[in-house]
This record gives C-alpha cells, sequence and structure tokens, in this order.
C-alpha cells in the first residue's frame, strides 16, 4: 500500500480513485476511515468485502457540511441545535433518511435510517469537499479487530489489497464518534464515543436506553470487537500469570512483563487517545493475557470501557 504524505496533490489523488469507485484510508479525529463514493452500490461493496464485514451492518455517512446532510437525513429542532454545536467532531446521528438521498440502500443496511456525520479533520474533509459525494468511511480495520489510530495500522492489516493511505499521524481523539439515534422520541446512545454521554444529555435532557433497542437497532454492535490477538482481562490490580498491563493512573500495580500508562495523570481524553495505539504496541504472541485496570465510567470513560468490554468479549 502507498502510505501518503498529505499534499494537495495527493489529496487530489486520493480523490480521483474515490471517484473512480476505489477505497482510500484517511484520517479523522476519531481513527482512519476507510473512504468510498457513498453513492455507488459498486465502491460501498468493495468496503464490506475488503473489511469482511456482514452486509447488514450499516456505515457511517461523512460529509463535509450541515446542506450536504440535509440532503441525505430529515433534520428537525433537536437534531438541528446538536449539529449545529457539535459538528464537526466525534458525534454520528441517525436519523430518517431523505426521499431522494443519493446514498445507496448497500451503504445503510437497507433501512430507512442513515447514520451520518462531519469530521473534524481537515483531511477528511479535503477528501469529502474533492470527491465531492459523500464518502461512507468505516473504521480501517478488518472487522472485529481493533481500530487503526496511526497509518502504518493500516497498512498493518491491509497491506497490498488496499491501495493507499492518507497519512496524518496519530489520530486526535482516538476512539470513534457517538452514535445517537434520534429516530425516536427519546435520544438513544447506540455507541459511546468521542463526545461524552454528558455532552448529548446536558443538550437533549433524559435518554432512552440503548441495551436490547440499541442492539436491534444497529446491527453492527457485535459484542466481540475491537479485538487484539491476545486475550484481554478487565479490572486487572496484580498480574495472573505471564501478563502485560495497559494501566491508567499514578503508581499501577507492578510485576507485568511490560506495561503501557494510558494517562499517568487519570486523564480520561488522554486516555482514549492512547486506547488503541497501546492495544497494537501491548499485543504480543508471547503472553498469557492484557491485564487492563480500571478505569472510571464517566467522560470518555464510558467509550473507553466498551472497547475495551468488547475486546474482552468471548470470540467466536
Ligand atoms: O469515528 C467514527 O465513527 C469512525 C470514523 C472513520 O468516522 N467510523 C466508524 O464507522 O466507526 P463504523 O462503520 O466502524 O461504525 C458504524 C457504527 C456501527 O455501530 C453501526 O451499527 C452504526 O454506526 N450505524 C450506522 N448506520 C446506522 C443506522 N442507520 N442505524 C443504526 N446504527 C447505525
Ligand atoms: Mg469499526
Amino acid at each position: 500500500m502507498a502510505i501518503l504524505k498529505i499534499t494537495p496533490d495527493t489529496i487530489a489523488e486520493a480523490a480521483r480513485h474515490i471517484r473512480a469507485g476505489g477505497l482510500v484510508a484517511a484520517p479523522t479525529e476519531t481513527v482512519y476511515g476507510l473512504f468510498a463514493d457513498a453513492t455507488s452500490a459498486k465502491a460501498v461493496s468493495a468496503v464490506y468485502d475488503l473489511k469482511g464485514r456482514p452486509r447488514s451492518s450499516p456505515l457511517i455517512i461523512h460529509v463535509a457540511s450541515i446542506d450536504m446532510a440535509r440532503q441525505l437525513a430529515e433534520f428537525d429542532r433537536r437534531s438541528t441545535y446538536l449539529v449545529q454545536r457539535n459538528w464537526p467532531g466525534p458525534l454520528t446521528l441517525v436519523l430518517n433518511a431523505k426521499s431522494g438521498s443519493p446514498v445507496v440502500s448497500q451503504a445503510t443496511g437497507g433501512l430507512s435510517t442513515v447514520a451520518i456525520r462531519i469530521p473534524d479533520h481537515p483531511v477528511a474533509l479535503a477528501l469529502i469537499e474533492a470527491a465531492g459525494r459523500p464518502l461512507a468511511a468505516p473504521s480501517a480495520n478488518r472487522y472485529g479487530k481493533l481500530s487503526p489510530t496511526d497509518a502504518l495500522h493500516v497498512d498493518t492489516q491491509f497491506g497490498r489489497s488496499l491501495a493507499m493511505v492518507l497519512d496524518g499521524g496519530k489520530t486526535r481523539v482516538g476512539v470513534e464518534s457517538t452514535v445517537v439515534d434520534l429516530t425516536g422520541p427519546q435520544g438513544i446512545i447506540l455507541r459511546p464515543g468521542g463526545i461524552a454521554t454528558e455532552v448529548i444529555e446536558a443538550a437533549l435532557g433524559s435518554l432512552g436506553t440503548a441495551s436490547d433497542s440499541g442492539a436491534q437497532r444497529s446491527p453492527g454492535m457485535a459484542r466481540s470487537h475491537y479485538a487484539p490477538g491476545a486475550k484481554v482481562r478487565l479490572n486487572a490490580l496484580e498480574p495472573a500469570g505471564t501478563e502485560v498491563l495497559l494501566a491508567f493512573g499514578p503508581n499501577p500495580p507492578e510485576g507485568f512483563i511490560e506495561t503501557r500508562n494510558l494517562s499517568e495523570s487519570g486523564d480520561l481524553k488522554e486516555a482514549a487517545a492512547n486506547l488503541f495505539e497501546y492495544l497494537h504496541l501491548l499485543d504480543r504472541t508471547d503472553i498469557d493475557a492484557i491485564a487492563v485496570m480500571p478505569i472510571p465510567e464517566k467522560g470518555l470513560g464510558a467509550a473507553i470501557n466498551d472497547r475495551l468490554r468488547r475486546a474482552a468479549a468471548p470470540r467466536y
């Protein structure tokens, strides 16, 4: 795969490749995305094939402006209020699709709803602008595996099967966008992510629960996901075998063969930004498990714990 420095030329080349139906990996503020023309059934189909992702699991559509979003989905006062305050940013809204939307049904899993966001990253925005159409972009990893926060993660997972990645360095937020379903009377967090639930709650008032309805409405939310090769053991306070440690906060326990600290000062934003990178680095074949210290379930801690629980879930 070509790992391209970001220049006006490489962005133009990537946009041409996408317009011709090809796939390009590029950074967003959350994780690297695998970008494809959302108006092309063939391009979208290639995304599912390359990722090995079930076709029932819909993709997020990325746009560069609220005007562009309005062509794809019905906005009401609630959704308008939320996006005016949080876009561009790590917030994805699930809304009722607009009739006449150019997004192909393959991208939305055949649902009558569509998930949309404006990414807060100059490269992703430039790519959408240059392609001149909405782009579908799941995280640029194989289905169920760790999300990529660096161009090298993308290269390691896809190698020759993908033509190019635009190298924007390490991503800033480090966990995927928060997915909020606004198709019902109450907003529902389908996936905790880069904007804290508390922020959404402050804007919308009380939220509905994701539990069962969420699993059904968001077909992509498989229990085992974000999985490194090694086993993951949560809430570790001391070693249990030959383990490496994903630590959080000052004074982590000793006795692990390697330790990476998500944030020595206990800053959850810093921890989120380091999460996938450190899981990639700690993932080795000569260990019993990656042990993970407890992480508070507030702010971005909810997104971190969601990813860690899925990484630790039984695999099939
Ligand atoms: O930060 C992100 O959101 C990244 C970057 C690349 O933008 N993208 C990303 O996409 O995480 P992906 O495909 O890995 O996650 C898409 C999530 C899944 O949980 C899926 O179920 C949900 O969005 N989703 C998409 N369309 C939906 C819909 N119409 N209804 C409910 N959930 C939907
Ligand atoms: Mg993903």
